[in-house]
């Protein structure tokens, strides 16, 4: 497990930490989880890294959805926000959790508290946390041998 924290004082610098995120997982693709309170900026760190790797659709939050594809990219990218589910609906999804956490995509879950068990070994846990406005604190941990060294890359 390996840990990288990097402090955004606004939007533009949490571009920058999208856009190199983004370099790291746009090839090989990964599994993150994102953990935070509403209005923490997990939505938006997604929407960056999805304008990073060269989406062209309008990416909006799945809060309503549950689920989110695109695949303008050369890489698809699935985004899940189970918080309307909780931890009984979870069960309607789980072969799509399933489905996205093998194979070459990215794959963002938001509220991946109500997904403990659909979770695979090998992904990125990011928490956000702020405190004012525009502040936001951005937590990588990296968990097998793949994620670590994305987090590492971070650094
Ligand atoms: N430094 C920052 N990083 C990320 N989002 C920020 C930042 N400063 C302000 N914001 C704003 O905070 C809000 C975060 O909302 P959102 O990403 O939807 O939250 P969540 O998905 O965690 O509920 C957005 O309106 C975003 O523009
Ligand atoms: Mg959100």
């Amino acid at each position: 497990m390996t840990k990288f924290e990097k402090i955004c004082k606004n939007l533009d610098q949490t571009k920058e930490l999208a856009y190199k995120f983004a370099k790291l997982v746009e090839k090989d693709g990964c599994f993150i989880n994102l953990y935070g309170e509403i209005g923490a900026g997990k939505t938006a760190f997604v929407k960056l890294v999805a304008e990073a790797i060269g989406i062209t659709e309008k990416v909006t939050s799945p809060s309503f959805v549950i689920l989110n594809e695109y695949h303008s990219a050369n890489i698809p990218v699935y985004h899940f926000d189970l918080y309307r589910l909780e931890n009984e609906g979870v069960k309607t999804i789980t072969d799509e959790l399933r489905e996205y956490s093998e194979g070459r995509q990215i794959t963002f879950v938001e509220w991946a508290e109500f997904s403990q068990n659909e979770i695979p070994f090998n992904h990125i846990k990011i928490n956000v946390t702020y405190d004012d406005e525009d502040n936001r604190k951005y937590s990588f941990e990296g968990f097998g041998q793949d994620c670590i060294e994305i987090v590492k890359g971070l650094e």
